[in-house]
């Protein structure tokens, strides 16, 4: 994160940290669904970075798909109206779904997506994020495999962005108020 550094104010997770929480949530998933074919679902574009690395780590049998939606709201606050912008190209019918995201912040994204996916004819649908705030909850998100619970910070890296930069960064930081202030 060096080339950044001025912009964080502390790095919450390495690149290390991240890889050894992914091969966990991996063991994980693939205890509960050995023998089984998942469709990963990814949601755009935060996603991009742990579904490629948890893609890679899980011994299944998967597929990937992808979803880009966004959140109507007035100003920057997620208002739970969730449009679709990009589809799946999957038929759901009978997959067992596991949906990956970046972080879980209000839940809303996750809370609406859960259900849109499972009325879609899905066996199972499950949830997969890395990060998960919980002080900034405002709908509760029956979430299965959570990498690292995290403070109320704005959050950048490995995906996540603050006004589409910073997602390339290989760990996660906390954005320095100046940056956005
Ligand atoms: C972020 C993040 C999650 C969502 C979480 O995506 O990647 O998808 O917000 O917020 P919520 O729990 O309050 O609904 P964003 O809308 O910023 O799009 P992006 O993934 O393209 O950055
Ligand atoms: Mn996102
Ligand atoms: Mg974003």
């Amino acid at each position: 994160l060096s080339d950044v550094s001025a912009d964080l104010t502390e790095v919450l997770f390495t690149e290390e940290q991240i890889h050894a929480k992914i091969a966990e949530l991996c063991r994980a998933i693939e205890a509960d669904y050995a023998g089984e074919r998942v469709l990963l679902v990814g949601v755009l574009r935060g996603a991009v970075m742990v579904m490629a690395d948890l893609a890679r780590e899980l011994k299944l049998h998967i597929d990937m798909d992808w979803m880009a939606v966004s959140s109507y709201g007035a100003g920057t606050q997620s208002s739970g109206v969730v449009r679709i912008l990009k589809d799946l190209d999957s038929d759901l019918h009978g997959r067992k779904v596991l949906i990956v995201e970046d972080i879980i912040d209000s839940g809303l994204t996750l809370s609406w997506l859960k259900k849109n996916l499972q009325a879609r004819g899905a066996e199972s649908v499950e949830i997969c994020a890395l990060l998960r705030k919980p002080e900034a909850a405002k709908v509760q998100v029956d979430v299965k495999y959570i990498g690292f619970e995290i403070p109320n910070a704005f959050v950048v890296g490995y995906g996540l962005d603050y006004a589409e930069k910073y997602r390339n960064l290989r760990g996660i930081g906390v954005l320095a108020p100046h940056i956005y202030a």
